[in-house]
């Protein structure tokens, strides 16, 4: 078992304040994986402090010498990417190609911004003036205070930290709760790659006392960033708080990923596509299909085959090849039949023997292993009929259910895939270009998907939401580096005297009059 505490740079003043959280293994409950040992407000402003006193030294490490950390954290967690992705299928259940998977999403964000150390550019820019010059420069926030889901417990935390680190920020993460271990053995990966004390902390709490801690950390100065992924309403929450401090947060929120199948569609590709995006990591990525939004045509043979589909996923124990396991934790379980309650009496349900828990009454075709109620699997839920007023066409639900809609035209089509308010990830199916380029034009989500899964995204896109999946803000690639740096401008005259912008400019003798002959 393992027993973790934070990771914060001098002493704590308490082993427990925050209490202490058992963690079982949700694929076998009755094997306990580890033992959170909670810090507080306390805890988290203290790991503030430590980073607001680490981060200049930081900072004035070169760019590409910072890069070279990044390269060498991301050799590290490739040298233990096995014992890592085991980590994560025991502590958060998820298939272990899929946590290896995870896994290899963490060494591509280091092999993308370990180059970055090299370039992080800025432009130099001609003035209007003889004799100076113009110049731009990136500067790292600060402190930058990264709070995550447990669902990606390594590859999004990483989205975050690794540029963060690079642009010379220093870094205070809290994972989740319910993912101990696989916090430690990431954190001690980080700190083995040659970062300088204090440069990362990594601080166990739950929300309320993070939330506490975070306060009076903008209050005393010693936060510069936030960056969060998680619910919508604690996103709105921390966005209001960091407005106060005139902040802007990164903000990765929820997301109800629309699927549209046209009439030219490859319906056996769509039913793959709705299938994986449905169902992987049994429907807890913020980028799960929410509803399928098919055309009336095609919408029964659809059902028919994604229902086919769905009845014959493998689902149990995620050691061995399955479409999903259990759910990730218990919370999510006892969320997930909330959700299910959503289901009204025009709807018709599909792709399983049961709604709800898989137990030993409420049987699952083909489970894949011994005892069901050994840990929180649930029935794959496939909910045919959904219209837009419906709550199941607006809430998210993060958890193996999927709505299908209908639509008769493409106008119709995309006001389902937008109506819901959320827009972070999207996907058509169609073989018609025009039908493509139309949907990524009009739809509002962040991210489009052509003949492919709503989920999978690549490390080195922008990955991010608008309306309520976010505040605009993006990972990954390039583009996060304007989270994690400000844009300095600098002017240099060395003309020896005063030359005033605007005032002293040359103009240029045009004659204005002159026209072509008639
Ligand atoms: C999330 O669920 O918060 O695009 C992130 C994907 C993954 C990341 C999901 N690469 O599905």
């Amino acid at each position: 078992m393992h027993i973790v505490r934070s990771l914060v740079s001098g002493p704590l003043d308490a082993d427990a304040p925050g209490g202490v959280r058992t963690i079982a293994n949700p694929a076998r409950l009755d094997e306990i994986v580890s033992e959170a040992h909670l810090g507080n407000a306390e805890t988290f402003l203290q790991a503030c402090r430590v980073a607001k006193g680490a981060q200049p030294a930081w900072s004035s490490v070169p760019a590409p010498v910072r890069g070279r950390t990044i390269q060498q954290l991301g050799r590290l967690v490739e040298d233990n990417a096995e014992a890592l992705a085991r980590l994560i299928t025991q502590e958060i259940g998820k298939p272990f190609k899929e946590s290896r998977g995870e896994v290899q999403e963490v060494i591509d964000t280091c092999s993308f911004f370990l180059g970055e150390g090299r370039r992080l550019y800025g432009m130099t820019v001609p003035s209007e003036m003889p004799d100076k010059q113009l110049f731009t420069f990136r500067t790292p926030v600060g402190v930058a205070a990264i709070i995550t889901a447990g669902n990606f417990p390594v590859a999004v935390p990483s989205w975050y930290v690794v540029p963060a680190l690079l642009c010379g920020n220093a870094v205070v993460w809290k994972p989740a709760e319910y993912t101990p271990a696989i916090a430690e053995a990431f954190a001690q990966l980080i700190l083995h790659a040659g970062l300088p004390t204090g440069t990362f902390q990594m601080v166990l709490a739950d929300g309320p006392e993070t939330f506490a801690g975070l306060e009076r950390a903008l209050d005393e100065g010693v936060v510069d960033k936030v960056g969060f992924t998680g619910s919508t309403a604690v996103g709105e929450r921390l966005g209001e708080l960091c407005g106060r401090h005139l902040q802007t947060p990164c903000l990765e929120l929820g997301g109800k990923n629309p699927l549209v199948v046209m009439p030219d569609a490859d319906l056996d590709l769509a039913v793959e596509g709705a299938l994986f995006s449905g169902f992987g990591t049994a429907g807890q990525r913020c980028t799960s299909l929410g509803t399928a939004i098919v055309h009336r045509d095609v919408h029964e043979d659809f059902v028919d085959r994604f229902t086919k589909a769905v009845a014959e996923a493998p689902i149990g124990d995620p050691n061995r090849d399955v479409l999903y396991g259990p759910m990730i934790d218990e919370r999510f379980a006892v969320r997930f039949e909330d959700w299910l309650g959503l289901i009204r009496d025009h709807h018709h349900v599909h792709g399983s023997s049961a709604v709800g828990r898989i137990t030993r009454t409420a049987r699952r075709e083909g489970f894949v292993g011994d005892d069901p109620e050994a840990g929180f699997f649930y029935h794959p839920t496939i909910v045919d009929g959904v219209r837009a007023e419906d709550d199941l066409y607006r809430i998210e639900t993060f958890g193996p259910i999927v709505g299908v809609a209908s639509f008769d035209t493409f106008d119709e089509a995309i006001a389902l895939a937008n109506g819901h308010g959320y827009g972070l990830s999207s996907s058509i199916y169609t073989t018609d270009p025009l039908h493509a380029f139309r949907f990524r034009e009009r739809v509002s989500a962040g991210m489009v998907s052509v003949n492919n899964s709503t989920s999978g995204a690549e490390a080195h896109l922008p990955f991010g939401g608008n309306g309520r999946s976010g505040n605009g803000s993006r990972q990954s690639g390039v583009w996060v580096l304007d989270q994690f740096t400000r844009w300095q401008a600098m002017n240099w005259d060395y003309s020896g005297h005063l030359q005033k912008a605007q005032m002293d400019v040359a103009d240029v003798a045009a004659d204005l009059s002159y026209r072509l002959p008639e």
